[in-house]
């Protein structure tokens, strides 16, 4: 969810900007813009290029009108304060054009601030929040001596989310970046500095990083970094060197991202379960709070943490969860679930449980990001970059993660047997092998996609941990084909959705709960007495009992129930992935979406 990019130094700022945007806009974004600054002395000037749409249009419109320069800041936007126009897109500058601002996040108080600033004469040309940003620092630029008192003053007066980055002419050699919420990471280069939201970026130019804290202002030029903490004392923030590369964020001989890490999930489980599993001793109860797919793998793992280790457990949606005002969370261990570790709910529900007395884990695969690092203790997915929007490693190994930790805590509270935790061991040494066995049936998933090309409506059905796969299976198929696809606990369609159901309907029903399918088949005689078409998902050895209900049957590899999920959302991906592709979405970035959501 935008993205930001500067650089001091640099023989081509504008080539560096858009290559760093161009890393970024995974996270979805439908504007982009540069700001250089271009001329020597008494004819330097901020030159801005920007446009709605495209990286390819800022290109386009960046070759018509070329700019030079050594300094620059860069933005992708992901519309919040107005539609993606032209003048909508950052950077934004004041009304001498001196200074120029990009920001992430939403500016709480910008009604107020807008209002206040117009009485003063400022004159407002977007409809954005950054503007007021540019207005407050050239307003204080006015009253005190240099960019970083008035950064400063800006900063006493705006209340939300930021991650901000502001250039100035008279100050030529520099750029200031400041955060609160939003993650920015600063680039440590050979005579250049860098500034941007997220790692990627950088790693063309360096692995020399540093991470910048709520609070924290920093001033970047060719060879320094000085960082300010939120009371505005010098501080040092270590750097850091990191370590994965560039390919891993690459997309291979793959035509997607969202294809390329569908088939990286067996490797990325086999990669988890060689890893630690993180320190913490058994809780005598949790609370899980996520978003989206991570609020379906906390479903899946609130029903493992009572089987496996009778420990009883909540789940809340993170946006809901921050205000909720009853909460006593004493004794309680809050895990947030989230692969970027950045998601600005998950983030403030998990802040919001450690008011309310809990202690803080969290699952997450983006290391150093925000959760990871407000989180006590923190079990690491090791899904390795997730680029494509609709999550599908990052689903499967927060699943794994939360299976392993059950166990973990099952054995160390003695709900597990030596024995039990013996042939557990096993069980998962298979796992690997039986999500490639799951993975394999790309033609299938297409031929299947190719018949059913545009039902009117999709429903997913399931009882018990297949509920939560029916949930994460339509939500693939809503965010990247644009179907419209709902999950329902199967037994609760007699009580409405059930309505829905004509000739023209595909039911998607996961049958792979040994003791549940039985009551699931019912529910498929349900909606095929009312016309539907019935894809029926189940264990290899319930096969014969599908076929003779359904109208189509996938099966899987058998396994424990506790290990299906991780199993049965694999053909469901995939299924998503091909409707996809045949109704010409754009899989990897879906419409209206974004990566990581780093606004409420
Ligand atoms: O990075 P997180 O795991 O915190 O993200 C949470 C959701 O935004 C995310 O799972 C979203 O629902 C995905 N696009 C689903 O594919």
């Amino acid at each position: 969810m935008c993205g930001i990019m500067g650089v001091v130094g640099a023989d081509d700022a504008v080539r560096v900007l858009v290559d760093g945007l161009q890393h970024l806009s995974y996270r979805g974004y439908d504007a982009a813009g540069v700001a250089v600054m271009a001329g020597r002395d008494g004819q330097r000037r901020i030159e801005i290029r920007k446009t709605a749409g495209t990286l390819d249009k800022l290109k386009s419109l960046l070759s018509g009108q070329p700019v030079n320069g050594r300094i620059g800041i860069g933005h992708t936007r992901w519309a919040t304060h107005g539609a993606p126009t032209d003048c909508n897109a950052h950077p934004h500058t004041d009304k001498s054009g001196k200074l120029a601002v990009v920001h992430n996040g939403i500016i709480e108080n910008e009604r107020v601030l807008r209002q206040k600033l117009a009485a003063e004469g400022f004159e407002f040309r977007s409809q954005t929040d950054t503007e007021v940003v540019a207005h407050l620092v050239s307003k204080y630029l006015g009253e005190t001596c240099d960019l970083h008192c008035a950064l400063r003053k800006t900063l006493d007066v705006i209340s939300g989310a930021y991650a901000l980055v502001v250039m100035y002419i008279d100050e030529p050699d520099r750029i200031y970046a400041a955060r609160k919420d939003s993650p920015l990471v600063i680039g440590l280069g050979q005579g250049a500095g860098y500034v941007a939201s997220d790692i990627p970026a950088l790693l063309p130019h360096t692995r020399e990083m540093l991470l910048l804290e709520d609070g924290d202002v920093a001033r970047v030029t060719g060879d320094e970094v000085i960082v300010w903490d939120r009371n505005d004392n010098i501080t040092v923030r270590q750097s850091k060197t990191i370590m994965w590369d560039q390919e891993a964020a690459d997309k291979g001989e793959h035509t997607t991202f969202m294809d390329k890490e569908m088939d990286e999930q067996a490797d990325a489980a086999a990669r988890l379960l060689a890893a630690p599993l993180m320190r913490h001793e058994a809780p005598s109860r949790v609370v899980f709070v996520g978003c989206g797919s991570a609020y379906h793998a906390s479903m899946v793992g609130r029903e493992l943490l009572g089987r496996l280790a009778g420990i009883p457990s909540d789940v809340m949606i993170a946006s809901e969860m921050r205000y909720e005002p009853e909460l006593s969370l004493e004794g309680t261990l809050c895990l947030a679930v989230s692969q970027s570790g950045e998601t600005a709910d998950t983030l403030a529900a998990l802040r919001q449980a450690k008011r309310r007395g809990a202690s803080a884990a969290a699952i997450v695969n983006a290391q150093d990001s925000s959760i990871a690092r407000e989180a006590e203790a923190v079990q690491w997915m090791h899904a390795g970059p997730e680029i494509a929007v609709a999550t599908t490693k990052g689903y499967t190994t927060q699943l794994l993660a939360l299976l392993r930790l059950s166990l973990e805590w099952g054995r160390a509270n003695g709900r597990l047997s030596a024995s039990d935790a013996r042939e557990w061991e096993g069980e998962l040494g298979k796992l690997p092998e039986l999500m490639r066995g799951a993975l394999a049936d790309r033609e299938r998933a297409e031929r299947f996609a190719t018949a059913h090309i545009a039902p009117r409506l999709v429903f997913f059905i399931g009882r018990g941990l297949d509920y939560a796969t029916a949930l994460e299976g339509a939500l693939k198929f809503k965010e990247i084909s644009y179907l419209n696809a709902e999950a329902y606990a199967a037994g609760e369609l007699k009580h409405g959705p059930i309505a829905l159901i004509e000739s023209d309907a595909l039911v998607v029903a996961v049958c792979t709960q040994s003791r549940l399918t039985a009551k699931t088949v019912s529910n498929i005689r349900e909606v095929k007495a009312r016309g539907a078409r019935v894809l029926a998902l189940c264990r290899e050895s319930d096969e014969a009992g599908l076929r003779a209900e359904a109208d189509e049957v996938w099966t899987l590899p058998d396994a424990p129930d506790e290990v299906m999920p991780l199993l049965a959302i694999l053909p469901l991906q995939r299924l998503a992935y091909e409707t996809a592709i045949l109704r010409g979405c754009s899989v990897d970035k879906p419409r209206n979406l974004a990566k990581s959501v780093t606004v409420e």
